[in-house]
């Protein structure tokens, strides 16, 4: 096995110091941030180079059409919120939603978590203002806390090392959970049939009971179920906060080449593409599968800019990109962003946010979604690859497995009043267990006929 050290960095990982910079808090104190800083590159990788490069691999396949990526989590992780049970129920979802998938792809689904990292948030605005008092704003918990008070929004640069810890123990439950007997296809497919008991999911009925059929041929042909216990998870964050991607990335003594360590897979978000800007530099001097969010405003020109400076030489599985056009735009907007990269040549995995374009506030003062805009710029972002030739190559949702009550619609028609029962997001809404399952089948569907 490789080792990752740090002494040879290749020249430029620290380049992005001297470029513009967004979204990055202003700490208070320079000297606490070099003490942490220095702590965290002494400290080990999460994830290694071999697991990144597999990933790479994967991403490939599903630029082809060979394999589709399924990657789901919280908008934001919290540091109050880690527990076995919330980790567990997390993956459960994602499991669940995957064998579903699985069936309507007929290729295997690359999972995904927005997990292990997922602690850093680009804001529309540095402050927030209550009552006159303003204060910087809330930047995730490996920046600063919640709460509304000058201590709890100070950023703490020892929150990184927390966020470190906190990233270690998931993902050690995530490699325990999906190495450990629980991703069993047998077990996954039994939760499925107990969610399709509460007679809301009527509709599902006929194909879960297709997939049971399936899952009884597998059986009676003498499929090795056992070695279906087993599957890949991967980690992923938004590469935001650079002060804690470049500590943690470490230099593969193999092929000198850098590896960001804290996660599987990193992307570029919305606010922080410019091609002339910190981000896309750090993260075209590392190794890992990279994705960038792309939204309404993104040209052609933006999308060929990024494949120049992230993938010049169109390697498969080196750049996901994520749209997130909104249900309403997707049709209008997506076509001309495939021509163009379609006419470069070089790779690309497409996938299709189908939650930041399309969040308003709702008439009770919650920041919302509706589930039928998501599954629409699904249908949206198939149609359009379908129309073009190309490749839908997988989804990217805000999900937790609990009973939260954040998105809108439904077969339970959650409303505005409903919003508020159990309304628990810090920063964006997700869609609930039963809410991410009902879209697996929805997509399961469309991946179909495709
Ligand atoms: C996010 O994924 O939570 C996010 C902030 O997305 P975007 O960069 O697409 O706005
Ligand atoms: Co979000």
């Amino acid at each position: 096995m490789s080792t990752l050290s740090e002494p040879l960095a290749p020249e430029g990982l620290d380049a992005w110091r001297r470029l513009p910079v967004k979204q990055q808090p202003e700490w208070p104190d320079a000297d606490a941030l070099a003490d942490v800083t220095a702590d965290l590159a002494a400290q080990p990788p999460l994830v290694f180079a071999g697991e990144a490069d597999t990933l790479r691999e994967r991403l490939a396949a599903a630029s082809r059409g060979e394999a589709f990526l399924l990657q789901g989590g919280d908008c934001a992780e919290t540091f109050s919120e880690l527990s076995a049970d919330n980790i567990r129920d997390k993956i459960k979802t994602i499991l669940q939603m995957a064998v579903v998938l699985t069936y309507g792809a007929s290729m295997p689904i690359i999972k995904m978590g927005r997990m292990a990292g997922q602690y850093a948030k680009p804001r529309s605005s540095g402050t927030e203002t209550r009552d006159g008092v303003s204060l910087p704003a809330y930047r995730g918990d490996i920046i600063n806390g919640f709460e509304f008070s000058p201590s709890s929004r100070t950023p703490d640069p020892r929150r990184l090392l927390e966020a470190y810890r906190n990233s270690a123990s998931t993902l050690n439950l995530i490699r325990a959970f999906t190495s450990g007997g629980f991703a069993d296809l047998r077990l996954v497919h039994e939760w499925n049939r107990g969610f399709l008991r509460n007679p809301a999911y009527a509709q599902y009925e006929a194909f879960a009971a297709e997939i049971d059929r399936a899952i009884r041929f597998m059986h009676a042909a003498g499929a090795d179920f056992d070695g279906l216990r087993t599957v890949e998870f991967f980690s992923s964050h938004e590469g935001l906060l650079l002060d804690y991607e470049r500590p943690l990335t470490r230099v593969d003594s193999r092929t000198g080449d850098a590896y960001d360590c804290s996660a599987h897979f990193l992307w570029i978000g919305e606010r922080t593409r410019e091609l002339d800007g910190a981000h896309v530099d750090f993260f075209s001097r590392v190794r890992n599968p990279i994705g960038v969010k792309l939204g309404p405003t993104a040209t052609g020109q933006d999308a060929i800019g990024l494949m120049d400076s992230l993938n010049p030489d169109g390697e498969a599985g080196r750049l996901t990109f994520i749209t997130r056009m909104g249900a309403p735009k997707v049709r209008e907007l997506l076509p001309d962003l495939i021509e163009a990269v379609r006419a470069d040549g070089r790779p690309v995995t497409w996938v299709c946010d189908p939650m930041h374009g399309n969040g308003f506030t709702s008439s009770n003062g919650y920041k919302t979604r509706r589930f039928s805009d998501v599954i629409e710029e699904v249908r949206g972002f198939f149609d359009v690859h379908r129309e073009l030739g190309t490749v839908p190559g997988g989804l990217h949702v805000e999900l937790t497995g609990d009973d939260v009550t954040e998105v809108l619609g439904g077969a339970e028609h959650i409303d505005d009043h409903s919003l508020g029962r159990r309304y628990q997001t810090l920063v964006d809404p997700r869609l609930n267990h039963q809410q991410s399952l009902e879209m697996a089948f929805l997509v399961a569907d469309m991946l179909r006929v495709s």
